[in-house]
């Protein structure tokens, strides 16, 4: 993204042509969000989600796609006995420095390792037991799976692995009002999709009912 905004740029100054300056001045824009998302924005806005959780400090959350571990760090700075667990495939193209290992140092550097499990799995088919997590989470990562089905699938093992009574809540850019149809389809209860701010940006929330099997 930086280094296509850079080579448009420069095209467009050495062009001298002001026709270039508009996708010129858009992609900026779009790298700037993109940015602003990525070093900051994020933060602040997860920050308030936790919040709403109102964790307890014994639960057992799931980040889905955790990549470098800016939500599930955050998610483990709120447990005490609890455990905060992500998977990922760490793919590069999703994000940038992203591997197992750098989300290991971040959560040492977080002083929250011991709260923290990692795994690599694919979160269309996760290797977990039913019913096993009080919270799954996610950020801007269900969108990076290709095709429907396996973006639906995601949702599906979310709602697999979520005890009765669990929650989740999921963040994203695109697909948030698919989501929510499925869930509620699914039986969840308390299906809400929200927009963060300003932003072209989604929340869904959903709890997993006391009563289903
Ligand atoms: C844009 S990054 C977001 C990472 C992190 N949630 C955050 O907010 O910083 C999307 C992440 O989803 C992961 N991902 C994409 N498809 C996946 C899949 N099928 N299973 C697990 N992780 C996946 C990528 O490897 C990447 O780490």
């Amino acid at each position: 993204m930086t280094a296509m905004a850079s080579f448009v740029l420069v095209t467009a100054i050495i062009s001298g042509r002001w026709q270039t300056f508009v996708p010129t001045t858009f992609i900026l824009a779009v790298l700037g969000l993109y940015l602003h998302n990525t070093l900051r924005g994020k933060f602040v806005v997860w920050a308030g989600l936790i919040g709403q959780l109102h964790l307890r400090g014994d639960e057992r959350i799931l980040d889905l796609g955790c990549g470098r571990g800016a939500v599930l760090l955050m998610a483990a700075q709120h447990l005490t006995t609890g455990r905060a667990v992500g998977v990922d495939l760490w793919r590069k193209f999703d994000q940038s420095g992203n591997s197992l290992e750098a989300a290991r140092r971040n959560a040492i550097a977080e002083g929250v390792a011991d709260r923290v499990g990692l795994h690599t799995a694919d979160m269309t088919a996760l290797p977990f037991e039913d019913s096993c997590f009080d919270v799954v989470v996610s950020n801007f990562a269900i969108h990076n799976i290709g095709g429907s089905a396996g973006r639906e699938k995601a949702i599906s093992e979310a709602v697999r692995v979520l005890r009765p009574g669990g929650r989740l809540m999921i963040a994203d850019i695109r697909g948030t009002r698919r989501h929510a149809a499925q869930l509620a389809r699914l039986g969840m209860s308390a299906v809400a999709r929200r927009r963060l701010g300003w932003q072209p940006w989604w929340v869904v929330t959903a709890t997993r009912p006391e009563n289903r099997n």
